[in-house]
């Protein structure tokens, strides 16, 4: 526990505060690999054999945030955010191979105006794992010689954006997106296999690696990098794990980026062959609440001599029971590592909205504002009222964001 009786615990001036969303997660009425495979017989089978109803684990409008987005940063403003990530759909861009969707771009560069109109700077993901159908078809990133249309795409998005956007998030987690897609088969296409796995997450490395050269040729002051998933391992085979599931990616792309994002969740025991859970409180995903390990993550990643940006931190917790001394634990542990000289620049609460939480429906609840998605509101809804309501625990971060400090009442 830190202690911070009778001071400010400041954050360097200029610090970004934000939180983070992706597009499948939040927007609505999506076409991609995910909305297909959600509603794919395989599916609804096993969430029937699960005794689980599939209406909750199909994304369908979400939280309708694509028609929302000016409300919902209002919201974010009303925290003091200075900044905001979120990813730009590719399957809405392209949904047909080649055939680029002006009225999505249009979109989007909405939404990049409504956040710098609020003094909120935009950190855009190009990839958060969804797809468009016909990219998924060819093989995804299975295959080598698909890199080339994932690029096209991002080239499209600078040339589009690039005097507005700075922040450029390539890749959310690649090593997640594989473990899970590939090799335990939880996600779409549900493939269970070493070696397609392995060539997934070298074929993104090499992506992201050609994307990086692309944006810098259309503006050489463009910031970008990744974010992956560095949650903390302790344990006799922590210094294996933490190379396998986090270095060996950030290796592989160390000169390909601008920054080093960070996605960090909870503490991993490795005991022996299997990971164990610690004693501490537990999200309602049974996450454990470690904020100390993110002090290690980041010590672990200055190695990498960059600027780094906590891009996610956050847990389920529908109650608000245990969220705001989350954010205010995690961000001791962060001011800490601050104050001993390592670069953390901005640090994004996963999430600002109720969303879907991927293969686990829409039952897990991320967000500093909560959504009501009981069912009152009219068709354009989908029947729900989807009533924005701030959690009190957004006040509490709204407060930090103000005073840029951990003030000495918290
Ligand atoms: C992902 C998010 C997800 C969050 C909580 C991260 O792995 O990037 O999309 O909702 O964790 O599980």
């Amino acid at each position: 526990m830190i202690d911070n009786v009778g001071k400010d615990l400041k954050f360097p001036e200029g610090f970004l505060w934000g939180t983070a969303t992706s597009a499948h997660q939040v927007e609505g009425n999506n076409h991609n690999d995910w909305a297909e495979w959600e509603k794919s017989e395989r599916r609804i089978n096993y969430l029937k054999s699960k005794g689980l109803n599939p209406e909750n684990y199909i994304s369908g409008i979400a939280c309708d945030h694509y028609n929302h987005y000016e409300e919902d940063f209002d919201l974010a403003k009303a925290m003091n955010n200075n900044a905001h990530r979120f990813s730009i759909e590719w399957s809405r861009i392209e949904p047909e191979e080649g055939k680029f969707n002006r009225a999505e771009i249009e979109h989007y560069r909405k939404v990049i105006c409504a956040l710098k109109g609020r003094g909120i700077e935009p950190f855009v993901t190009l990839w958060h794992w969804t797809m468009p159908v016909w990219f998924v078809k060819k093989g995804g990133f299975e295959k080598r010689e698909n890199i080339k249309y994932f690029i096209r795409f991002c080239e499209r998005m600078a040339k589009e954006f690039s005097s507005e956007v700075k922040f450029w998030i390539v890749l959310n987690e690649p090593m997640v997106y594989a473990g899970m897609s590939y090799f335990r088969g939880d996600f779409p296409p549900q493939k269970k296999s070493f070696f397609a796995s392995l060539w997934v997450v070298n074929n993104l490395a090499r992506a992201h690696n050609l994307v990086f050269k692309v944006i810098h040729d259309i503006d050489k002051k463009a910031m970008v990098g990744i974010t992956a998933s560095a949650n903390y391992f302790q344990g006799w085979m922590a210094p294996a794990m933490s190379w396998v599931w986090i270095f060996r990616f950030y290796n592989k792309i160390k000169n390909h980026q601008d920054f080093i994002g960070l996605n960090y969740y909870y503490r991993r025991l490795v005991k022996g062959f299997y990971f164990d859970i610690g004693e501490n409180s537990r999200s309602d995903m049974n996450w454990e609440i470690y904020p100390k390990g993110i002090y290690y993550v980041l010590k672990n990643l200055s190695r990498y001599k960059k600027p780094l940006y906590i891009i996610e931190n956050g847990l389920a917790d529908a109650q608000d029971k245990y969220r705001a001394k989350f954010v205010i634990d995690h961000l001791k542990w962060i001011h800490k590592a601050i104050s001993e000289g390592i670069d953390v620049r901005g640090y994004f609460h996963w999430s600002l909205l109720d969303n879907f939480e991927w293969a686990y429906g829409f039952w897990p609840r991320f967000g500093l504002v909560e959504i009501d998605y009981s069912a009152k509101g009219g068709s354009a809804s989908g029947g729900k009222t989807l009533e924005r309501k701030p959690r009190p625990s957004s006040w509490i971060y709204a407060e930090i964001a103000k005073a840029n400090a951990i003030g000495k009442r918290l």
